[in-house]
């Protein structure tokens, strides 16, 4: 794994846009993994920069994202459909047909996780894919437990992710208890991962991913044994990290 320490969450952002740009722009057909929640906003931010500027085409690009609320329509404020439709998609000239998620509505989830494995599969491999990091070291929605899930399924939320993901909603009674996510087999066929963390918060789950032992209890720290993994932190997050080792890049 790779660590790139930035300052602060700007630069942790520009950084990566720079990464994703070079993506797009090497091969304007690629497939980007997307994630959601508080993190990727400013690197979406700044790819809309570089394609107001002309910089970006994204006519030709394609995504699948991580996971989607069970229960929520793309209409729905919180839905993960409607954030990046609001934080990305809406801004640029991406084609939404060329954009995939899981459906949160599906009557039956457990064969809309297989028809969006499947729908993953039938796009190729992913030329990067872009993760977050839960309190608890969760990645998409796989939360910590006894096996590393394979393939996209359902899941009922940590407690503690409930919690953390009310601030969203008007109260942690709306927050949806179960999700669709890619599983962690899914995400690991990705040819590059780029994660990006930010915030003392996560710094002792970001030491442990890195340099803990690898266990679905920290469902992240999987990621120690993909080939080409790029860490993106700012300062506070990378503090227990420089505490404990000598990466001070
Ligand atoms: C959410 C998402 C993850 C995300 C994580 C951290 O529940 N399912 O993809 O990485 O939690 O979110 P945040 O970036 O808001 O801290």
């Amino acid at each position: 794994m790779q660590l790139i320490i930035a300052k602060d969450y700007g630069e942790m952002c520009a950084k990566a846009a720079r990464l994703f740009a070079a993506e797009i722009t090497l091969k304007p057909d690629c497939l980007l993994g997307l994630a959601t929640g508080s993190t990727p906003v400013g690197l979406y931010d700044a790819l809309i920069g570089k394609f107001a500027e002309g910089e970006l085409d994204f006519s030709q690009v394609r995504t699948v994202n991580l996971d989607e609320y069970a229960g929520l329509p793309g209409s729905h404020p919180q839905s993960y459909r409607y954030f990046m439709d609001h934080h990305l998609f809406d801004w640029v000239n991406i084609d939404k047909r060329n954009t995939y998620l899981p459906d949160g509505t599906a009557v039956d989830s457990e064969a809309e996780c297989a028809r969006y494995e499947r729908q993953i599969e039938a796009l190729g491999q992913v030329d990067i894919q872009l993760l977050g990091i839960g309190l608890n070291g969760h990645i998409g929605f796989n939360e910590p437990g006894d096996s590393f899930p394979a393939a996209t399924h359902v899941t009922d939320l940590a407690p503690s992710t409930i919690r953390a993901n009310a601030r969203f909603f008007r109260s942690i009674d709306e927050v949806p208890t179960r999700a669709l996510t890619m599983g962690i087999g899914t995400i690991l066929k990705a040819k590059k991962i780029v994660l990006l963390t930010n915030g003392a918060a996560k710094a002792e789950t970001l030491y442990q991913m890195m340099y803990g032992p690898v266990t679905p209890q920290l469902p992240a720290s999987i990621l120690q044994f993909h080939p080409d993994v790029v860490v993106f932190a700012d300062e506070e997050a990378a503090s227990v990290i420089r505490e404990r080792t000598s990466a001070d890049r």
